[in-house]
């Protein structure tokens, strides 16, 4: 069994990137720029708006926080997100998810300017993307392909088993995986809440990515012998041991998993360093002008 490790990986991806903006630095252009708009104090995602301005500061990258408390109505955050769409010196703007009930997701990510559109949520880019056309993809699924590149895993006429269709992780993951790309060229399976005898699908997979937010869900027996295993899943689940007050676990029960397969990203450090990776990636190619 060889561990996926998200730390070196996204470590090598992000050199890159840096190394790439120092360059482009030297030659006059400006350096790329984040927004990040965070609603409300939800502690997941205060942790990770706090960790892409960090990584963004360290590559050399602009940041900006902006903050809106929980109760902001939905056209003033619409308006925000126009002025920004104006501001030339930012090149990637993303709205922190969930939102409060009271505001649309769909307004909210149809009024990102698909140009700015670095999470890749834009009903543009997701239709570019399913027609394999130049476009931003979702920053999970994106640094999946980024770490199965990266570990040199070949994917074509392989199986793969998506467990979750969430418009940010599942249904991207499952149109990616099948496209006729680098990493890509599978048979698909996309698994959901309603599907039945589950286990008898993922089973079969070659390459089984789980995406549910259910801790611990796929079980040994659930995994064929040297199968692939991307886990997605960062649940926090309450553990009085740990400083913090709780653990964070993977959809997948790592410890009796891990022995049977060939290839395995553990939770944490694996997949979620992968996310900020894909997205400073894009932020990047928005400020190259690479996609519109
Ligand atoms: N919430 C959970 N994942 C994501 C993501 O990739 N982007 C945004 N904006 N919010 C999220």
């Amino acid at each position: 069994m060889t561990l996926l490790d998200g730390k070196i990986t996204s470590k090598a991806i992000l050199d890159n990137i840096a190394a790439e903006v120092a360059q482009r630095k030297a030659q006059g252009h400006k350096v790329p720029h984040l927004a990040a708009i965070l609603v409300g104090t939800d502690g997941a995602s205060e942790t990770y708006v706090a960790s892409k301005v960090k990584h963004c500061q360290q590559i050399g990258f602009g940041s900006s926080l902006i903050r809106f408390d929980a109760e902001v109505s939905e056209a003033e955050l619409l308006a925000k997100i126009e002025e920004i769409n104006q501001d030339a010196d930012i090149d990637g703007l993303i709205v922190q998810m969930p939102l409060p009930k009271h505001i649309s997701v769909d307004k909210v990510t149809e009024t990102i300017s698909p140009a700015k559109d670095v999470d890749g949520f834009h009903p543009i880019n997701v239709g570019r993307m399913n027609k394999n056309l130049p476009a931003y993809i979702s920053a999970t699924p994106l640094g999946i392909l980024l770490m199965l590149e990266h570990y040199g895993i070949a994917t074509e006429g392989k199986h793969c088993v998506v467990l979750g269709r969430s418009a940010i992780v599942g249904s991207p993951m499952s149109i990616l995986m099948a496209r006729n790309a680098k990493v890509g060229n599978c048979t698909v399976t996309l698994c959901h809440s309603k599907t039945q005898n589950l286990a008898e699908h993922t089973r079969r997979a070659d390459i089984l990515i789980a995406a549910l937010g259910i801790p611990e869900f796929v079980k040994e027996d659930m995994v064929k012998e040297g199968a692939i295993v991307i886990d997605v899943g960062i649940t926090r689940v309450a553990d009085a041991s740990k400083k913090s007050g709780f653990a964070i676990k993977g959809d997948v029960a790592f410890g009796e998993v891990a022995p049977k397969t060939s290839f395995i990203t553990p939770v944490p450090g694996g997949v979620g360093l992968m996310t900020i990776a894909g997205l400073l990636y894009n932020t990047l190619q928005a400020a190259k002008g690479a996609y519109f």
